[in-house]
């Protein structure tokens, strides 16, 4: 399947990972990259989904990164795999469920800062050596449209997360312009995954679609050509710190 519609050598000879690969955004993403002819490695998701990728040439690894021995396990697996990262997007990420704030337990509040938050710093501090021997390496988060706006009920923890990692991507950004790694992040509105499927009502999809000014949920196909930008030292080798909304006009800055 191709996801960006074309093919291209933009990313040949590079070593990209993407987290969080195993459906949704991080699947087209991965694949997108490697329809670019890079050589890329996969961090799946918690599920066996290493069988998607068997025909593509993509490695794919499996890790639950609500738990930290895991997301250590996984970024050994890396550095034992890879002379150098070219590119990192950290990708995965969910919501869990829909919290409101006098209800949240300690168990779910963990849960959410562990895999939103503490695994892309783990990944990133792990994978840095990789970057660092990379020429013109970059990192892409992805963040959300919910850091800017808050997101909607029961999704605060979510979505203070998510802005944490948009502030550590400029203080990323900035700490290693000197050492030529970029840093930025895409923050994707609303787009049609999984991710939906569990935690909004078709109800409350219909009603965003009817808000969007292109009138219509993103598809992760919207989003991957983003990440191909971001990652191109070609194509955009002057802008690092910068979060990319992807979203429809759906939030105007
Ligand atoms: N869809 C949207 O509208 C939207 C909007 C803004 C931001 N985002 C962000 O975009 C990213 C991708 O979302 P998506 O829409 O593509 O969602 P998705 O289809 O649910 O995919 C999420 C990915 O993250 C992985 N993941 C979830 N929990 C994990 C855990 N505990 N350990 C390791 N991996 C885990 C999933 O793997 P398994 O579940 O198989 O473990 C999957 O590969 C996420 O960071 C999300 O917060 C999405």
């Amino acid at each position: 399947m191709k996801q960006t519609g074309f093919s291209s050598e933009l990313f040949r000879g590079q070593t990209i990972v993407v987290t969080g690969a195993g459906r949704g955004i991080g699947f087209c993403v991965a694949n997108a990259f490697a329809e670019h002819g890079a050589s890329v490695i996969v961090h799946s998701g918690r599920s066996r989904s290493a069988e998607k990728f068997a025909d593509t040439g993509i490695e794919a690894i499996e890790a639950d990164f609500t738990k930290g021995a895991e997301t250590q396990g996984f970024i050994d697996t890396v550095l034992s795999k890879t002379r150098s990262i070219d590119v990192l997007v950290n990708n995965a990420g969910t919501m869990h469920g829909r919290f409101p704030a006098g209800d949240l337990t300690d168990a779910q509040y963990d849960d959410l800062v562990t895999l939103n938050q503490t695994s892309v710093v783990m990944v990133c501090r792990g994978l840095l050596p990789k970057l660092r021997s990379a020429e013109n390496a970059s990192i892409i988060n992805t963040v959300s449209i919910s850091a800017r706006t808050g997101g909607s009920p029961g999704s605060s923890i979510y979505s203070a997360t998510k802005a944490f990692v948009a502030t550590y991507t400029k203080a990323l950004a900035r700490e290693l312009a000197p050492q030529g790694i970029r840093a930025n992040a895409v923050s994707p509105g609303t787009i049609d995954t999984d991710f939906h499927s569990r935690y909004s009502s078709q109800e409350k999809l219909e009603n965003t679609r009817k808000s969007i000014p292109l009138q219509r949920l993103g598809t992760p196909e919207d989003c991957a050509p983003a990440y191909l930008f971001l990652a191109s030292n070609a194509l955009s080798g002057y802008i690092t710190g910068q979060v990319l909304e992807i979203n429809g006009g759906q939030l105007m800055l």
